[in-house]
């Protein structure tokens, strides 16, 4: 685990174990969260195995987001734990789980118009360092150099293997919705994570958009050795993707296991009332019990 007070190490990324019993990297146990007399969440359990990519999938309003926000801190569970590496961290918060190497992107864009792709990379890593994002604008001492360290290391890793070198210093304000959901993912990257927490990476994008998504995620897996749990309604990309996939259904975990499995599962088909034409799971939007 990193320490909160270590300066950033440029570039370095944990490797994690490829092989199938290794232990999680990502657990939550027993989750339960309630909003009112809402249940969204009921004693669900699951864990990401370290190398993998694990999708998290059900209808619209299943607590998908819910458990997003369990795992990185913006909502508090009512029961439950979430580990991270083997450690609870159920009730820190969410910078020291960033920290600690959990990044997410959100289902709705989370990005600052007005600034450029390089700066709002870069804002990832700023959220980690020991100067903060003033000392980073008026470029004092010690983060003059972080600063170079770091625009360095985004031109050379992020940049190039998100093929936005291009665009690096285009206001985000001008970029078509697929860039933008890009340039959250490279973000996210500049985080250094051992996790990275997608959700719904390629909502509203078209097939080409999606296509290029999807094999971005596959690279950035692949070449820095990270995990990926994500939310996803695209069941082709679920499919194609994923190792792992766990179907969440009225706050409930209903089905977990290989994609090809999952996907004939009578609960899971029956939760998204039942398939298209091209036999792929179809969402539906579901009202939580209370
Ligand atoms: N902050 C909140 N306050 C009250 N209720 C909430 C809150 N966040 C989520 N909920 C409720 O919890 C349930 C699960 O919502 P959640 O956003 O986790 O679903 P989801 O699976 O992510 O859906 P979608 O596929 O539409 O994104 C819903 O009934 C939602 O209305
Ligand atoms: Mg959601």
């Amino acid at each position: 685990m990193r320490s909160e007070k270590s300066t950033p190490t440029i570039g370095v990324h944990i490797p994690t174990a490829r092989a199938a019993d290794a232990k999680p990297v990502l657990e939550v146990r027993g989750l339960s969260l309630r909003f009112g007399g809402i249940r969204a969440l009921n004693n669900v359990s699951f864990s990401v195995a370290p190398g993998s990519i694990t999708a998290l999938i059900g209808p619209n309003g299943a607590g998908k987001t819910s458990l997003f926000n369990c795992i990185s801190g913006f909502y508090g569970p009512f029961k439950g734990e979430v580990l991270f590496r083997g450690h609870p961290i159920t009730r820190l918060r969410p910078p020291v789980r960033a920290r600690m190497g959990l990044a997410r992107t959100f289902q709705n864009i989370a990005l600052f118009r007005g600034m450029t792709v390089l700066d709002n990379i870069k804002l990832g890593r700023h959220a980690h360092m020991r100067s903060n994002l003033l000392d980073g604008l008026l470029y004092w001492g010690r983060a003059h150099r972080e600063e170079e360290a770091l625009t360095r290391e985004v031109d050379e890793r992020i940049l190039d293997l998100l093929e936005l070198g291009p665009i690096r210093d285009e206001s985000v304000a001008n970029l078509a919705y697929g860039l933008r959901k890009r340039v959250e993912l490279a973000r996210a990257l500049a985080m250094q994570p051992v996790v990275l927490l997608l959700d719904e990476p390629v909502a509203g994008m078209n097939r080409e958009e999606t296509e290029d998504i999807a094999r971005l995620i596959l690279k950035v897996r692949d070449e820095w050795k990270l995990s990926v749990l994500m939310v996803e309604h695209d069941m082709g990309m679920v499919m194609d993707l994923s190792d792992h996939v766990a179907v969440l259904s009225f706050g409930r975990l209903i089905a977990q296991g290989k994609p090809e499995v999952v996907q004939q599962d009578p609960e899971v088909i029956a939760a998204y009332l039942g398939t298209n034409a091209a036999g792929q799971l179809e969402p539906a939007t579901q009202e939580v019990h209370a």
